[in-house]
C-alpha cells in the first residue's frame, strides 16, 4: 500500500477502492455491488476527530489509532508508558512520543523514496523488538565452527488445488451434509490466560452468530462480573454484566465476523472471494497446505491445512494499521465431534501482545437458541 496515501486517504476507504478494483476486473463488465463492512457507521471519524493532538496519523480512520498503538507498542518491546504519561495520552511531555512522531514521518521518506510508496520498511523492520536498533553486526562469541545456513528441503511437490484442499478439509470434519444439520452449538470449557483458567461457555448458532460468556471469578457489588465477547450477526460487541457493552471497531469486528461463522469449511470460498493457494509450509511438524485469503469486510488472512487430516490447523489474520500489519494467530487443535460434526475443541489465540487458550470440555449441538441471547445490551 503506497505509504503516502495511507497517512491521507482513511485506509478503509482505500480497501473498499481496492476491492471495488479487484472485483470490477475479475467480474468483466458485471458491476460490482459493495458488500456490508461489518460493523462499521457510513462515515468513519478521523483520528484527529476524535483524539486531541494528532499530527501524524491525520486522516486515518480513529478506529486504527489503537491497532497503530499496539503495532508501535510490539514493534519496539514497549509499553505505552515509554512515550505517554500514564492518563494523558495527548501530552507531549515526554521526548520519546516526539521521537515516534518523527520516526513515523522517516518511516513514510524511506518508503516513498526507497520502495515507490510500498509499505516495506516499519518500525519493526529496524527495532525487531528494542527500543534501541543495533547497527552493527554481533561478535562471535564461541569458538565453534559458524553455523552452516540450516538446509532448507523444497516442500514436496502436490498438485492440491484450493478447491481440492477446501474439499478435503469439509470431509474431514464431516461433509456438508452433516454440517447443514447443525444449527447451534452450546459449549462449555475453560480460557486460559497468563497460567489462571476461568470458567467460559461458547455459544455458536447458524449461520455466523457466536457469544463468549467468561464467568471471572471477581463479583461486581455482589453480582458476578462476566465477560461478554460477540458477534450477532452483523457486528461484534464486547462488554461486562451490568455495564454497558461497546462496539468493536470497525477491525475487531471484521475478525470476528470470522470467528461466528458456524459452518466455516463451506463458506470460505464466499467469505474470500480472493482465494489462493500458497507454498506449502511444515508448522507444528505438520506438512500444511496454504490458503491466502481475502474478501471485502474481511481481514486478510493466511489458512494451514494439514495435509495428513485436511482440517484448518492454523488462521493467521492481518490488521492493516496505519503503520505496518498486525499479526493475530490461532491454532486450532483437538479436532473431535459433538455429533456427527468435527470441530476443534482447543484453540489458542496469540497476538503481537499476548494469547489466551480455549479449551472446550463439553458441548450439546441443536439446543434451542434465542437470537436474543447475542444482541448486544442496550
Ligand atoms: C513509541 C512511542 C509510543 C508508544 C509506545 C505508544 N504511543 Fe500512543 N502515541 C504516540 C504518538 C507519537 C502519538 C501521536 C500520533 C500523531 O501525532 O498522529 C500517539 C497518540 C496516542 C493517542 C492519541 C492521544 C490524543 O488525544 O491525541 C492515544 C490515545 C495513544 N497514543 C494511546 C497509546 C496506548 C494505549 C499505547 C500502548 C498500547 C500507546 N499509545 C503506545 C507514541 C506512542
Ligand atoms: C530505518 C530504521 C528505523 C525505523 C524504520 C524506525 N526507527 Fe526508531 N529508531 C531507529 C534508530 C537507529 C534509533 C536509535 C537512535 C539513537 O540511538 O539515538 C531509533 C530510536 C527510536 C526511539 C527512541 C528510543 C529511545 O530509547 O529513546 C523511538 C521512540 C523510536 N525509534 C520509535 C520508532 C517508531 C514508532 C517507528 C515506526 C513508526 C520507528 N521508530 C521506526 C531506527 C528506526
Amino acid at each position: 500500500m503506497p505509504e503516502q496515501t495511507t497517512r491521507r486517504i482513511p485506509v478503509r476507504s482505500l480497501f473498499r477502492t481496492i476491492f471495488a478494483a479487484a472485483a470490477a476486473v475479475t467480474c468483466g463488465s458485471v458491476a460490482f455491488t459493495p458488500q456490508p463492512v461489518y460493523g462499521q457507521a457510513a462515515e468513519p471519524k478521523t483520528a484527529e476527530q476524535v483524539f486531541q493532538n494528532i499530527t501524524q496519523l491525520k486522516g486515518t480512520p480513529a478506529d486504527q489509532v489503537m491497532p497503530a498503538m499496539n503495532f508501535i507498542s510490539a514493534s519496539l518491546g514497549v509499553d505505552c508508558a515509554f512515550c505517554h504519561v500514564q492518563g494523558k495520552p495527548e501530552a507531549d511531555d515526554k521526548p520519546q512520543k516526539k521521537t515516534a512522531r518523527e520516526m513515523m514521518a522517516m518511516q513514510a521518506m524511506i518508503n516513498k523514496e526507497s520502495f515507490r510508496g510500498q509499505r516495506q520498511v516499519t518500525c519493526y523492520s529496524c527495532h525487531r523488538g528494542s527500543a534501541r536498533p543495533v547497527s552493527m553486526p554481533p561478535i562471535t562469541e564461541s569458538d565453534a565452527p559458524p553455523k552452516a545456513a540450516a538446509p532448507t528441503t523444497p516442500p514436496p511437490a502436490s498438485t492440491a488445488t484450493v478447491d481440492s484442499i477446501i474439499e478435503k478439509y469439509v470431509t474431514a470434519v464431516g461433509g456438508a451434509e452433516a454440517m447443514r444439520q447443525v444449527s447451534t452449538r452450546v459449549m462449555k470449557g475453560v480460557i486460559i490466560a497468563g497460567g489462571v483458567a476461568t470458567a467460559i461457555d461458547v455459544i455458536t448458532k447458524a449461520p455466523n452468530k457466536r457469544i463468549t460468556i467468561t464467568h471471572n471469578a471477581s463479583m461486581t457489588d455482589g453480582h458476578p462480573n462476566d465477560s461478554l465477547t460477540a458477534f450477532d450477526g452483523k457486528a461484534g460487541w464486547m462488554g461486562n454484566t451490568g455495564r454497558p457493552a461497546r462496539d468493536m471497531s470497525g477491525p475487531e469486528s471484521e475478525a470476528s465476523s470470522l470467528d461466528a461463522e458456524f459452518a466455516l469449511p463451506l463458506r470460505l470460498k464466499e467469505i474470500f472471494p480472493q482465494l489462493r493457494r500458497g507454498r506449502p509450509e511444515e508448522i507444528l511438524g505438520m506438512q500444511c497446505e496454504v490458503l491466502n485469503g481475502s474478501g471485502p469486510g474481511r481481514p486478510t488472512v493466511r489458512l494451514y491445512f494439514d495435509t495428513k487430516s485436511g482440517v484448518l490447523v492454523r488462521m493467521v489474520r492481518y490488521a492493516e494499521t496505519p503503520l505496518g500489519r498486525s499479526p493475530t494467530q490461532i491454532d486450532y487443535t483437538d479436532y473431535r465431534a459433538i455429533g456427527s460434526v468435527k470441530i476443534p475443541f482447543q484453540w489458542t489465540l496469540s497476538r503481537t501482545n499476548g494469547r489466551f487458550t480455549i479449551h472446550i470440555n463439553e458441548g450439546t449441538e441443536n439446543v434451542p437458541v434465542d437470537d436474543a441471547k447475542f444482541a448486544k445490551p442496550m
